[in-house]
């Protein structure tokens, strides 16, 4: 076989539904080209397995740029994979070795749950948005950036912080499943803007109180989340929102 060919061994959690029981299914794919990303590799599966009459493997991806977050899925229990910084549609397959067995599976989380395969229902992530991760203030047009003065620490912060892409791999990780990183990150960007004020009080208290209820674990710094975050969220942005929600207590 060519070198940039390879042959791999995956073992792919397959399940019909939430209330059906999942297994590990094993497959062999050959002739995988080592340019390959590994969703076009999962792609490349699936139309093997639609020609065998068999039901394609589900998963979850749009941009296939590293941006909407929609993809994710734990390989070889690593979520988004072997390499830092990086969402799986933006993995590629020379990564690796021919001969390889990846284990491929959904993110494991009571808050998640499995809808089909390698998807998840990340709805709870929506609703922990709308409980305090917008602003309300018109703003009207987009102003020339250097209209509004913010301080050069602040807008990095919150540029930081705003890179988040919402994808569940933090949540993935933890062995507490806590959304700390994503609610943190998504505080702390608006915190550090002026238009992020007016409901600055609220926010923490009440994106945190959703977070809660939606059944995510606490965050006892255990940093599994920072190290898989694509996008390299830092998990000061937890002491931030530890902050913010104690200030949401005191501040009237
Ligand atoms: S903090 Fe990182 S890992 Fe968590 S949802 Fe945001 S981008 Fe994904
Ligand atoms: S498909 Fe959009 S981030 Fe991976």
């Amino acid at each position: 076989m060519s070198s940039d060919r390879m042959t791999l061994r995956l073992k792919i959690w397959r399940q019909t539904d939430a209330n059906s029981p999942g297994k590990l299914v094993q497959y062999t794919l050959n002739d995988v080209s080592k340019h390959m990303s590994f969703l076009e590799m999962l792609d490349v599966l699936n139309e093997d397995l639609i020609r065998k009459g068999e039901r394609p493997v589900e998963f979850d991806s749009d941009c296939r740029e590293g941006i909407c977050g929609t993809c994710g899925m734990v390989i070889n229990g690593m979520a988004h994979g072997p390499l830092d910084g990086t969402t799986v549609c933006q993995l590629h397959m020379r990564h690796f070795q021919d001969g390889d067995t990846i284990t491929i599976e959904p993110w494991r989380s009571r808050a998640f749950p499995i809808l089909r395969d390698l998807v998840v229902d990340r709805g709870s992530f929506d609703r922990i948005i709308a409980a305090g991760g917008y602003v309300s203030v018109d703003t009207g047009g987009a102003p020339d950036a250097n209209s509004v003065p913010i301080s050069k620490i602040s807008v990095d912060s919150a540029m930081d912080a705003a890179a988040c892409i919402a994808c569940g791999a933090c949540v993935a990780a933890c062995p507490n499943g806590s959304a700390a990183l994503f609610t943190a990150a998504k505080i702390t960007h608006l915190s550090h803007l002026p238009q992020g004020q007016v409901e600055r009080r609220e926010r923490a208290l009440n994106m945190v109180a959703q977070m809660d209820a939606e059944g995510f674990g606490n965050c006892s710094n255990h940093g599994e989340c920072e190290a898989v975050c694509p996008k390299n969220i830092s998990i000061r942005v937890i002491a931030r929102m530890r902050r913010e929600y104690l200030r949401g207590l005191v501040v009237r």
